[in-house]
């Protein structure tokens, strides 16, 4: 079985205004079933962790209760606390070596976005098994990848190289094929996005992680010092002095022992409210989680915390209207991605 770590310290600003400073993405229901992103990953997880006692949450001070709330079967020691966001770098780091000081360097660990939807958990199941089996004969960094349908700017890409055997079983028990990775490359711009595209060869990163603690921990040794240097040194205590940086770019980028699992479970980050409309829906429908009386209303997504809001709108085409409490937000489907920047105005000027 696999040791695995949720990482739950993100913030999902657009998201906002459902998704708040104290109340991130990951603590949200989208999908309309009454459970969180969070509750969401940490069931998926409990059948390949082998129970509670190998799930880990790691996450910033200021959400601590949030997490102890959804999930109250997590044993406290399980629940890894920075004193704030660093981002994923320093939360893998830090992570693992508590880890490898629990159960040893040769342990596996499975690092988890708590983030995404997932459709065929079976299927998950067995990929992570055939990630744990890849990491342990060849010293892997396992990558989970994602086949492309488009050239996304949000994602890491990763180009499969030499194919070194299959591993696991799946569903028609001839194993997962597992590739060396020749290049990862996060979130590129759009030109290099749609080269990668028309190659062939890449895939999205899902930002899934599975390695044995010490094969990381020796990689990030030579290609993060600046993280695992302090970390080693003073733990959490260093947190202060470490710098923001994704796993991505510290390790991901630069590691050669990197390997990628093609996958297929049905897979989807919940990157922005067209992400919800994928998931309920199709492209064009007005998906409706709020009254709504609509007037010659098309491709609209209406979500509102309050379900007896009601929204009335007439000649909407493509639009997003979130109500909570106070805050209503109106965005063209289109530029949901500027809802960050909106967010640090209102935050420099209150
Ligand atoms: N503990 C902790 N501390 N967790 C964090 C922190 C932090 O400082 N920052 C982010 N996280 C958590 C988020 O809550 C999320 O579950 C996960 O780490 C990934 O962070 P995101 O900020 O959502 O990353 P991303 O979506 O931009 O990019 C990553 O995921 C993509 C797939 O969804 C990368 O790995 C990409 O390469 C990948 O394609
Ligand atoms: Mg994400």
């Amino acid at each position: 079985s696999l040791v695995t770590v949720i990482l739950a310290g993100g913030k999902g600003e657009r998201f906002w205004p459902l998704s708040r400073r104290n109340r991130p993405k990951q603590f949200l229901s989208l999908d309309g079933s009454g459970r969180s992103l969070l509750q969401a990953t940490a069931e998926r997880l409990l059948a390949i962790a082998g129970g509670w006692a190998s799930i880990y949450v790691v996450t910033a001070s200021h959400l601590a209760d949030g997490v102890r709330e959804q999930l109250p079967e997590l044993p406290e020691e399980n629940l890894l606390i920075e004193p704030e966001g660093r981002d994923t770098a320093p939360a893998v780091t830090w992570s693992t070596l508590r880890i490898a000081e629990r159960y040893g360097k040769d342990t596996v660990v499975g690092f988890f976005p708590a983030d995404h939807w997932i459709a065929d958990e079976a299927a998950f199941q067995s990929t992570l098994q055939a990630a744990a089996e890849l990491a342990t004969k060849e010293d892997a960094i396992v990558t989970l990848g994602i086949a492309p349908t488009f050239a996304s700017t949000g994602y890491g890409y990763i180009q499969a190289g030499e194919a070194i055997g299959t591993y696991g079983t799946n569903a028609e028990q001839e194993g997962f094929p597992a590739y060396r990775v020749t290049r990862f490359t996060e979130k590129p711009d759009r030109d290099t996005a749609e080269q990668f595209l028309a190659t062939g060869t890449f895939s999205w990163n899902s930002g899934m992680f599975v390695f044995r603690a010490g094969v990381a921990l020796d990689e990030l040794l030579v290609y993060a010092p600046e993280i695992m240097g302090p970390l080693e040194e003073q733990g959490v205590e260093a947190y202060p002095t470490l710098p923001k940086k994704s796993i991505d770019y510290a390790l991901m980028e630069k590691t050669q022992q990197a390997y990628v699992l093609p996958v297929a479970f049905g897979w989807d980050d919940l990157g922005d409210w067209n992400a919800i409309e994928r998931l309920l829906k199709g492209e064009s429908a007005n998906v409706e989680l709020a009254r709504h009386i609509g007037l010659d209303t098309h491709g609209a997504l209406f979500y509102a915390t309050d379900q007896d809001d009601l929204i009335v709108t007439i000649g909407l085409e493509d639009t997003v209207i979130v109500r909570d409490g106070n805050v209503t937000l109106i965005v063209k489907k289109d530029r949901t991605q500027e809802i960050k920047q909106v967010l640090k105005e209102i935050q420099a000027d209150p």
